[in-house]
């Protein structure tokens, strides 16, 4: 059934903006997405907004539906009452490019500090091995879309922007945990997630993990692990003896 649904959004650009009001028409089995681009279609040819699946994979359209980070391509028009107005802002943490999109570089800068997996030597045959359980627990990590909806949400960086040189965030709190759990992997990479990624910052709050649309436990599968590896080198007696007489 059609109805006409109400919406606020921002737009503006980097200089400012506002939210402008607009009545859409739209169908009940319909999500956020379809609505935004009706309105394209119809009133406001000139929105910007980024998507690229419409299927929840591709991580590109990501941003505040009623002040909630979501997907919008995954927000269906019935989790809402059809009276209720719709409001939907760019992610908060990054800078606004226009109106819907923002600017995500950020993160693209935190991935390039991340060293790459390091694979040893081959077995003599050619292949390399590794424990099936091992392959299970990372394919949680692997199931990432990288919308970076997490790292929109921590607080650490949210209303912080001096925080974010010294904050990697979330999604690469989970690839650091994915690598260093990666038996194959010879980096060891708890130093550099405690120093310069800034782990140490993240207090566990989980708001991470309630926005990850791909429902990837961030904070206990990946977060809370690190920490403990993290713990372990810093109390390994071998690294407090290499620590105290300067060889490590
Ligand atoms: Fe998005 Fe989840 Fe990946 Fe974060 S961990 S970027 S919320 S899919
Ligand atoms: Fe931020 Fe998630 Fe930690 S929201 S504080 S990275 S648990
Ligand atoms: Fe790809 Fe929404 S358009 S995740």
């Amino acid at each position: 059934m059609g109805y006409d649904l109400k919406m606020r959004i921002w737009r503006g650009d980097e200089s400012g903006g506002e939210l402008t009001d607009y009545t859409v028409q739209v169908e009940s089995g319909e999500v956020v997405l379809d609505a935004i681009h009706r309105l394209q279609a119809t009133q406001a040819g000139d929105l910007a907004v980024r998507w690229n699946c419409k299927a929840g994979k591709c991580g590109s359209c990501s941003a505040e539906v009623n002040g909630r980070p979501r997907l919008m391509c995954m927000t269906r028009l019935s989790d809402f009452d059809e009276t209720e107005t719709i409001t939907v802002t760019p992610m908060r943490t990054f800078p606004v490019v226009r109106d819907l999109v923002t600017d995500v570089s950020f993160n693209y800068e935190k991935a390039a500090e991340l060293p790459a997996f390091a694979p040893p030597p081959r077995d003599a045959d050619g292949k390399r091995r590794m424990m099936q359980v091992d392959v299970e627990r990372g394919q949680e990590f692997r199931k990432c879309i990288e919308c970076f909806l997490c790292q929109n949400t921590c607080h650490v960086v949210r209303d912080h922007e001096d925080n974010k040189p010294a904050f990697a965030g979330p999604r690469f709190f989970l690839r650091y945990a994915e690598l260093d759990m990666h038996p194959l992997d010879t980096h060891d990479r708890r130093e550099l997630a405690q120093g310069a990624a800034g782990l140490g910052m993240c207090n566990i709050t989980k708001c991470c993990t309630e926005v990850c649309p791909e429902n990837i436990k961030i904070t206990d599968n990946a977060i809370i692990p690190m920490k403990e590896r993290v713990i372990d080198r810093k109390f390994d007696p071998l690294v407090w003896l290499g620590n105290k007489i300067g060889i490590r």
